[in-house]
């Protein structure tokens, strides 16, 4: 999702600035771009594509400007052009503007520009915001940035520049997180605590805006002076890929860990009752993979719903039910919204996030923190792990508790399964389409397969129930089409084995997730996972998926941990 910095201090600011959209590289994007004041000017660098593009368009770039704001642009309002590039532009080049968020009323805003005869060169709703704050100066930036955000609706965090104060930058937010670091004669902000690198760090509060300049930082809130909130930013170490060959890798390492450091979090809390989980992408993968034991755990239906179709469902009463609401990042704009529908029908609010304090814990009444650390590759691998040991935790009786507890050392044998699944990748770098099957808990499992395989590879994968395959997909297995089967329940192997024969029958190689040895001899090919209740097991038999995903996009020289057009936190309903 799209990312702002900004530095003011006595570094170079194109090397500043330069270093600091590389620290958001890892949220996705899709161009980059640059300003600072220079000479009493505003100059603006941008460039489509990769930030190596832009580094080779400021490599000869020399100024005495120590002042400046950047962003990394994920499309939403506009194709990635550099016209549609931020920062952009005021009509009179008195402010540049880098946004990320979504503004809710930018028809009404457009046309009140146009009424005052600017026509806007992009088609994004963040130029607006340049035109408003010239609009709106007469003199003083400060009082231009209060008027400005009041008349912005939705979900904003801006960083600006004002030609008539070039060392310094003015930042507002409503919704979308903005972090601020002050230092020894600097000041910085970036959209997360990964960028921003100070002696302290705040996290600008909701409606605040601020004044950054090399003297420090100044808070306001309706014009006042206001106090923002310190923050600790995760460690530089853990933003590094500590020797692996990509982010994703090393955090597929981690998961053991993850999940151990979330377990124990979790202790003797419990869920109870009727349960609706709702999220986005893996986050509802997990979700749907816990039915099962959540059904088991508590004695009632439980459902799984994607939060983006929860806000247009029907209006039923969720009075005595708990809505739980799984998200990694916590900022994922559609879950967010359905944890306020989830408020407005009554529901009881539990957030399961890796991020306290985010978006998401402020949505919701209970919260429950994965411990996964930071997760830097876009495709989550140890985000997914950490909410099903979550899950696990959150669901077991006492009976099963000593099986939770050596989840973790189940995932680090899972993780033995490297070389065969680095082997048996080469089938997907290769093959049309791909399939991810399996039934109950596994099926779960099976869509998260299949998403990571989609995410990062590009290959068309489905992940579906291993019963439905024969109701219309069977159609597109021919010879050699992969199909993944998942089978950790002895009591379903007698399915498992049917399936695995109607796929060979028509041509499909399958390749087992299993730890059984009778579904592995009746398979092409088999990863092996160590047993585990078969509840518990979706932290488990995902890892496998994880890694022959990861191959294969090696193999096909995919940007691994910046998949195109993917965000690792889509912050826009
Ligand atoms: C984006 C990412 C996915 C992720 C989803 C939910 O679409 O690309 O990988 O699963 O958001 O993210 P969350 O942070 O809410 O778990």
């Amino acid at each position: 999702m799209c990312g702002i910095i900004g530095y003011t201090g006595a570094d170079d600011i194109v090397r500043a600035l330069a270093g600091g959209l590389e620290k958001l590289e890892y949220r996705g994007y899709d161009s980059a771009g640059i300003a600072f004041a220079e000479h009493g000017r505003l100059r603006v660098i941008k460039s489509v594509g990769r930030i190596a593009l832009l580094e080779e368009k400021l490599a000869d770039v020399r100024t005495d400007a120590r002042c400046g704001i950047g962003h990394t642009r994920w499309a939403t309002h506009g194709r990635p052009t550099e016209i549609n590039c931020h920062p952009h532009l005021s009509f009179g080049k008195k402010f540049a503007v880098v946004h990320n968020g979504i503004i809710e009323n930018c028809r009404k805003l457009q046309t009140l520009c146009e009424n005052r005869g600017i026509t806007p060169v992009s088609d994004t709703d963040s130029e607006l915001i340049a035109h408003l704050l010239e609009l709106n100066y007469e003199g003083d930036a400060l009082s231009a940035v209060r008027r400005t955000a009041a008349m912005l609706e939705g979900s904003f965090a801006v960083a600006a520049l004002c030609s008539d104060a070039p060392d310094e930058i003015y930042a507002f937010r409503r919704s979308s997180p903005l972090i601020i670091g002050v230092g020894k004669g600097m000041c910085c902000l970036a959209s997360d605590g990964c960028a921003a690198r100070a002696e302290r760090t705040y996290l600008l509060g909701d409606g605040q805006y601020a004044r950054l300049s090399s003297r420090g930082a100044e808070f306001f809130s309706h014009g006042k002076p206001a106090a923002p909130k310190r923050i600790q930013t995760a460690d530089a170490g853990s933003c590094e890929r500590g020797g692996y060959a990509h982010f994703m890798l090393k955090e597929i390492h981690e998961q053991p860990e993850a999940a151990a450091r979330t377990i124990e979090a979790v202790g003797n809390r419990r869920l109870r009752g009727e349960v609706l989980y709702l999220g986005c992408g893996s986050s509802y993968n997990a979700a749907l993979a816990a039915i099962p034991l959540t059904e088991r755990g508590t004695g009632a239906e439980a459902h799984a719903v994607t939060a983006g179709e929860f806000l247009f469902s029907e209006r039923v009463n969720g009075r005595g039910k708990t809505a739980v609401l799984l998200s990694q990042s916590g900022e994922t704009a559609d879950t967010v919204a359905a944890a306020e529908e989830a408020k407005r029908r009554g529901y009881a609010t539990v957030s399961i996030t890796n991020v306290p304090r985010s978006s998401l814990t402020r949505a919701c009444r209970r919260n429950i923190l994965t411990h996964a650390g930071p997760e830097i590759s876009v495709a989550t691998t140890k985000g997914f792990t950490s909410q099903a040991a979550a899950l696990a935790a959150l669901l077991t009786g006492a009976e099963e508790e000593d099986a939770v507890r050596r989840l973790p050392f189940a995932i680090e044998r899972a993780l033995g399964c490297d070389g065969d699944a680095k082997a048996v990748s080469e089938l997907f770098a290769s093959c049309r389409t791909a399939f991810f099957v399996g039934r109950r808990e596994d099926c779960g499992a099976a869509y998260e397969g299949a998403l990571k395989l989609r995410e990062i590879t590009y290959v068309p994968a489905m992940g579906l129930s291993a019963g439905e395959l024969k109701h219309g997909t069977i159609s597109l297995v021919e010879e050699g089409t992969p199909v993944v089967l998942i089978h950790t329940d002895p009591a379903l192997k007698d399915k498992t084995l049917l399936t695995a024969a109607t796929v060979r029958a028509r041509g499909g190689t399958v390749i087992a997730v299993t730890a059984d040895d009778e579904v592995a001899a009746a398979c092409d090919f088999t990863l092996r996972i160590p047993f585990v209740p078969p509840l518990l097991s979706p932290a488990v038999s995902v890892v496998p998926l994880q890694l022959l995903a990861y191959h294969a996009a090696v193999r096909m020289g995919r940007d691994v941990d910046k998949p195109r057009n993917l965000a690792k936190s889509v912050t826009v309903e």
